[in-house]
């Protein structure tokens, strides 16, 4: 029994040590110190002995136990150890491999201008108001002086809803006024952004729909000064320090008087080149004082109270503050134009 003992310590150490596998060692496990295995059918055999014999072989046997499961402990702790150190192997990631770029999106010029131009009027105390595209005829051109018969409201003009010609995409964004005028108290100091529509062919400089910025200020002794100093200011913020603005006389049937400002051309400086088209100035935007009608048609009293107003074209601007030659660009959204804003 002795030698058996010692046969079966020698065979399962051997192959503890040498096993490669989990589910093998499992399988030596169960071999060696199961229920069924080697080990205990040896102790079986225990009953054959001499009471001598048996707790000397006794301890003996519980050696040989306690020297396998220390074998099996360490040889499982072995392997756990190696297929840890496998998976790490495996899994490791490579961060010196270049990544999957992430494209992010950009702004687009014209927001960007609109952006830029909102900060100044912000840091000038103006408030920015928004107005709806489906607009009131009413709005669009009554109460702005513009009544039956005034050429801006023909059907080859404008974009109508009804055959009444009262509800209307709006051709401009000064209806704004209109609206600001009706819901706001007064001191009012006001810009508005958005989309206007009007029956035009595509080409470099027209689409049916572009954007204007609305600009209103009515108050107590306002002046066509204060008119031009603030225009002036933003056309400095706008295209630098220095920049030459020029007001022609103008008509619009909502402000009186009325003008235009042009800003000298940022490429020639004034003598005439292509990009002012030989004029050495570059039309920006129009303005005037607001028409006493329109004010008294809104309820305010044009005794006591004055206002200036101005609109302009963002594509314009836009095509101006970053040089852009077409205004069609602004609308394809084509990736490779818009990535280099
Ligand atoms: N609404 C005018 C246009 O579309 C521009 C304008 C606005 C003129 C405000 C004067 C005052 O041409």
């Amino acid at each position: 029994m002795r030698e058996q003992l010692a046969k079966i310590r020698a065979e399962a150490l051997a192959a503890f040590e040498s096993v490669q596998d989990a589910a093998r060692l499992d399988e030596l496990r169960v071999k060696y110190l199961g229920k069924k295995g080697e080990l205990t059918a040896l102790l079986k055999q225990m009953g054959r002995l001499t009471p001598e014999e048996r707790p000397v072989m006794g301890q003996l046997a519980n050696d040989v136990r306690a020297a396998l499961e220390g074998a099996l402990e360490a040889s499982s702790k072995k392997l756990e150890a190696s297929a840890l150190e496998r998976r790490l192997q495996n899994e490791a990631l490579d961060v010196t491999i270049p990544g999957k770029a992430v494209s992010i999106g950009r702004q687009h010029p014209m927001n960007i201008a609109l952006d830029e131009l909102k900060d100044i009027f912000i840091g000038m105390g103006f408030q920015v108001l928004d107005g709806p595209e489906v607009e009131l005829a009413e709005l669009n051109f009554d109460r702005l002086n513009a009544g039956e018969g005034h050429p801006s409201r023909d059907w080859s003009d404008t974009f109508y809803f009804d055959r009444d010609s009262r509800v209307m995409l709006r051709s401009q964004t000064s209806p704004i006024q209109v609206r600001a005028m009706d819901a706001l108290p007064l001191p009012i100091r006001m810009v508005a952004p958005g989309r206007v529509y009007r029956k035009d062919e595509v080409d470099a400089t027209h689409s049916p729909m572009f954007h204007q910025v609305e600009g209103m200020v009515i108050d107590r002794g306002v002046t066509m000064a204060d008119l031009k100093g603030t225009l002036n200011t933003v056309a400095e913020q706008l295209f630098g320090e220095g920049t030459k603005t020029r007001f022609r006389p103008h008509h619009f049937p909502f402000t009186e008087p009325s003008c235009e400002m042009d800003v000298q051309c940022h490429k020639c400086g004034g003598v005439g080149c292509s990009t002012c088209k030989g004029e050495g100035w570059i039309e920006l935007l129009g303005a005037g004082m607001i028409h006493p009608r329109v004010l008294e048609m809104s309820g305010i009293d044009p005794e006591v109270y004055s206002g200036w107003a101005f609109g302009f074209g963002l594509e314009r601007l836009a095509l101006r503050r970053f040089k852009i030659d077409d205004m069609r660009l602004i609308f394809e959204n084509d990736v490779r134009f818009l990535e280099q804003f």
